[in-house]
């Protein structure tokens, strides 16, 4: 099950997202915002987050004005390996690569239709393993140092 979540600056943006993921019949959760009222990026990319994270949720989409905020707060959690893409070849190569778990869009550069395209990529593309994991491992061991 995939989570979704952004602030006020891709309100609309994410409600245009979720009618799309119904469309395709791909099940989410909305972690908010639920209004276009000012509020912090942050809040929400922790929530998904710690979502993926836990396991609960296998995958997440985050979506603030540039993607760059929210990303940065959720790969504060530990185990999160989020990516804020803007064209399809990073959206695919941060999967089969980096074996990234949150998609990040910034609302204010991508237009829906590409946001829609690299949303597509991403969710279709599959981590390749290999050589690939032995340097995620040594990402995620990045983390068991600061702790
Ligand atoms: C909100 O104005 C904006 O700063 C936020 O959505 C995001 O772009 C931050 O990285």
């Amino acid at each position: 099950m995939l989570a979704i979540g952004g602030d006020h600056a891709a309100f609309s943006f994410k409600e245009e997202i979720k009618e799309y993921l119904d469309e395709k019949g791909i099940a989410y959760k909305d972690f908010g915002c639920h209004s276009p009222e000012s509020t912090h990026y942050p809040i929400y990319g922790e929530k998904v987050a710690r979502a993926v994270a836990s396991g609960e949720y296998d995958r997440g989409i985050l979506i603030c004005g540039t993607g760059v905020g929210i990303s940065l707060a959720a790969n504060k959690v530990k185990g999160i390996r989020a990516v804020v893409c803007t064209d399809c070849y990073t959206a695919a190569l941060s999967k089969r690569h980096n074996n990234t778990n949150i998609l990040a869009l910034g609302a204010r550069v991508v237009g829906i239709d590409l946001a829609k395209m690299i949303i597509d990529t991403w969710l279709e593309a599959e981590f390749e393993g290999g050589r690939h994991q032995k340097r995620v491992d040594m990402i995620m061991a990045i983390e068991e140092k600061n702790s």
